[in-house]
């Protein structure tokens, strides 16, 4: 059977190599004569896979000891309520950064544990920029700030960082592992597994420690950092397969040339999509140039009367999972680290094609 293209944002697609390597190790694991998700937890083998995946994590990201880094459930999304329990007492000020839907979502989560400051929002302008630093308006005291560094839906990518006193909180669930980035400038990294790291089920935490041991009373057992990481993220039972899964990719990704050369490929794949939206006069992309993601690249049809069209089409021809998210429409291509440059190529291919047929 031959595989499709798969453009979807999340679960996305898997390196071809990782099934692979997965498929051929499923009954049986190393000759141990079990698979990996019948294996306890507690397990020498299932022990062994979980450190050196976390070890592989360390070495890609660069990943200091003063950072613990948890292998956690519950999404992206539990962790719009683990930042603030575990970061900041009740009433304490939390600066945000409202760039787009996830942005809201954390900020609506926080509200109910905190008093949150936005300090800069591009609601006004459709979340088609980033608002410059200069105009934020910071809290003096805030315990953190959080932002979401790449916005999944709006396709808006931060190529910087914010320099802030307090601890940076940020939702990486769509960037990490697609460049490399200084991890000391940040308090705590989150991300959901399901883009770049692995399959749905994991979730990725790294906090710097001195952050730890700083939960709210009422803090749910499952929900306390200090918990997972007294525990090595065995406090309960872990998304063993995901974690397992997971180890597989980060040994591609150092097989790939690690980060930077990830960004070489992700770099070149975005630039010809883009270059090819902007130069189509078929299909445009709303996001200021300098803030283009490098993961999600939106976009719309001349006349949306042909959306559908479009993706019947792109389904005939093994791109699959274009259909823009639910609230916004359009179409979207995720590029992340297992879409091929040939799948943009062939993307591109199909685009110039329906243009010339309907434009
Ligand atoms: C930037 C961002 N944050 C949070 C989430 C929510 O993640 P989860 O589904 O893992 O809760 C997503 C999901 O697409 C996302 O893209």
């Amino acid at each position: 059977m031959a595989r499709v293209y798969n453009f979807c944002a999340g679960p996305a697609a898997i390196p071809e190599a990782v099934l692979s390597q997965a498929k051929d190790e499923l009954l049986d694991w190393r000759g141990r004569g079990l698979s990996v998700m019948e294996m306890s937890h507690r397990s020498e083998e299932m022990v062994s896979i979980a450190s050196e995946a976390e070890a592989d994590l360390r070495e890609l990201m660069g990943i200091s000891d003063d950072y613990a880094v948890l292998f956690l459930q519950g999404g992206a999304s539990s962790q719009f309520s683990a930042v603030p329990l575990n970061l900041c007492e009740e009433g304490a000020t939390v600066d945000y950064v409202n760039t787009g839907q996830w942005s809201k979502k954390a900020i609506k989560e926080a509200k109910r544990y905190a008093n949150v400051n936005v300090v800069a929002s591009s609601e006004a302008d459709n979340f088609a920029s980033i608002p410059a630093f200069d105009s934020w308006q910071l809290s003096d005291d805030a315990a953190y700030l959080h932002y979401t560094p790449n916005e999944t839906i709006g396709g808006v990518e931060f190529f910087w960082t914010p320099e802030v006193q307090a601890p940076l909180v940020a939702d990486m669930s769509s960037t990490i592992l697609s460049r490399p980035i200084d991890v000391n400038q940040f308090g705590v990294i989150y991300a959901g597994a399901q883009k770049n790291i692995g399959p749905a089920g994991l979730t990725i935490v790294i906090v710097r420690k001195d952050l730890l041991g700083k939960s709210r009373a009422i803090t749910p057992t499952m929900l306390d950092y200090q918990t997972a990481a007294d525990n090595d993220s065995m406090y309960n039972t872990p998304p063993t397969l995901a974690w397992y899964l997971s180890g597989l990719v980060f040994k591609w990704l150092k097989a790939q040339g690690g980060l930077e050369a990830m960004e070489v490929v992700n770099r070149r794949k975005a630039e010809k999509l883009y270059g090819y939206i902007d130069g189509s006069g078929f299909y445009s992309n709303p996001v200021e140039v300098a803030s283009r993601s490098l993961m999600n690249v939106p976009f719309v049809l001349a006349d949306s009367g042909l959306d559908k069209a479009f993706l019947a089409g792109a389904d005939d021809a093994g791109l699959l999972n274009l259909k823009g998210h639910r609230s916004v429409g359009g179409m979207r291509a995720s590029i992340y680290n297992a879409v091929p440059e040939a799948a943009v190529d062939a993307l591109i291919d199909y685009m110039k094609d329906f243009a010339r047929e309907n434009g």
